[in-house]
């Protein structure tokens, strides 16, 4: 995978402004967004919002053991209903993943470890994002994402002290589960979106 030189978060700054093409654009002095960033942020809270609702309805009435299952049968339909809308692919990813099938790719895992570094070096992850134009061939594609923090409510399942009757469902469900330890703050995993730009 051969990714275009520029970090960037604007594609539109990119195209028109070659020149720039080989620098870093530092993303806090760009004050207007490109259209791309614009929609990626939009399905995020979407799906964000959906995923929660999903969550903090089955975790209310039903309690954890149902939730799981909701989380296991749920998660992919909501991502695939919330690509379908646009042109977009939406997934969540993680270093550490419960489902295999959200294991990051090897662009993923160097923004996750990114987002670790940054949160690190202070920064706030709640306006933590990463966008990139990433070409392969002559496809360009734009790739964003941004780190879902843990909340208390995700350490029922993903945190330090899970219920017995957690795990086990857990570990029934995901033998090769990962995804637990964390605490509050942590970065859980990341949004992770697609679209192709120069599709025909
Ligand atoms: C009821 C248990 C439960 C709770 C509470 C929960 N999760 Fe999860 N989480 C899961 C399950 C199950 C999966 C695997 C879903 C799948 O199969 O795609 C998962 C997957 C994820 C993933 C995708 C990456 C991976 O590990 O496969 C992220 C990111 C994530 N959860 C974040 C959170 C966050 C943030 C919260 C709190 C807002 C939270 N979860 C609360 C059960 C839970």
């Amino acid at each position: 995978m051969k990714s275009l030189t520029v970090k960037m978060l604007f594609t539109s700054v990119l195209f028109t402004l070659p020149s720039l093409a080989h620098a870093e654009i530092n993303h806090a002095e760009v004050k207007v967004p490109s259209q791309d960033i614009v929609e990626a942020r939009a399905l995020i809270k979407a799906f964000g919002g959906d995923l929660k609702h999903a969550l903090t309805t089955a975790m209310k009435s039903d309690g954890p053991i149902k939730a799981l299952t909701v989380c296991n049968v749920e998660a992919a339909p909501i991502a695939q209903k919330n690509s379908a809308l646009s042109s977009w692919k939406i997934a969540r990813t993680a270093i550490k993943v419960r489902n295999e099938n959200n294991a990051p790719d090897a662009w993923e895992a160097t923004v996750l470890r990114q987002f670790e570094a940054r949160k690190t070096a202070g920064e706030d992850i709640k306006t933590m994002e990463y966008a990139e134009v990433i070409q392969e061939g002559e496809q360009l594609t734009y790739r964003y994402m941004k780190p879902i923090a843990t909340a208390g409510l995700c350490l029922t399942c993903h945190g330090t002290q899970v219920d017995e009757a957690v795990t086990t469902k857990v570990r029934a469900l995901y033998p090769n589960d990962q995804a637990t330890g964390f605490t509050l703050g942590d970065i859980r995993g990341a949004f992770t979106l697609k679209k192709q730009l120069n599709k025909e």
